[in-house]
């Protein structure tokens, strides 16, 4: 096979996708979907949950109260947002904040592996359980809580990315501001490992 045979689904593409898309209840009330932003080449993709009611009303992620964490987090250990693709498990927001349902992260698991596929990022960074609890049962990682994996480090032997590093949820850190310095940490060491040669 000749390399430029080889045509990855862009980002865009899947965008549209996930713009139209019907293939489960949480399409009746959304306002927006969301289904996330940053390069086509990034290095490093951040995963959450699902939108919030801020990300609901703009269609962007992480732009609410845990967004303004997240990013203020991310620039105090030099990861500049718009290098990471950043986006979520499901793209449309559950109604009054609930957790996302199994049938509703099945049907929108597709996008997310797509996603990942397209961009083959050197990290994978997972916030919070939901997206630990998805990504662990996609690569056969051990079935933990957040609070017991955090700032491991996954080596996936998936083509589409090679470390995967699981953090807290925003949310949570600003709930238990002394989840922080563990935060900080996390995002800190997942910068570090883009460096790390293979
Ligand atoms: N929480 C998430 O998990 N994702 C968002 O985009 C916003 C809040
Ligand atoms: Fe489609 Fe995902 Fe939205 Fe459900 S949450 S309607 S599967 S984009």
């Amino acid at each position: 096979m000749r390399f430029d045979d080889r045509l990855d689904p862009l980002l865009e593409e899947i965008a549209q996708r996930i713009r139209t898309c019907t293939k489960c209840p949480l399409a009746e009330g959304r306002t927006n979907t969301v289904p996330g932003e940053g390069p086509q080449h990034a290095t490093m993709m951040l995963v959450g949950e699902a939108p919030g009611s801020a990300e609901d009303g703009s269609g962007r992620p992480f732009v609410g109260q845990s967004g303004k964490l997240l990013t203020e987090t991310m620039a105090s250990v030099g990861m500049e947002r718009e290098n990471v693709f950043i986006t979520n498990i499901v793209k449309c927001k559950p109604p009054d904040n609930r957790d996302p349902q199994e049938k509703e992260i099945g049907a929108c698991a597709p996008y997310v592996l797509s996603q990942m596929d397209s961009i083959s990022p050197i990290v994978l960074v997972t916030l919070g359980n939901v997206s630990y609890d998805f990504f662990s049962t996609t690569f056969y990682l051990p079935k933990k809580q957040v609070g017991e994996v955090r700032g491991k480090v996954f080596r996936l032997h998936s083509t589409a990315c090679k470390y995967l590093i699981p953090t807290y949820h925003p949310a949570a850190v600003i709930y238990n501001r002394k989840l922080l310095p563990d935060f900080k940490e996390d995002l800190k060491k997942a910068e570090r490992y883009l460096k790390v040669q293979w």
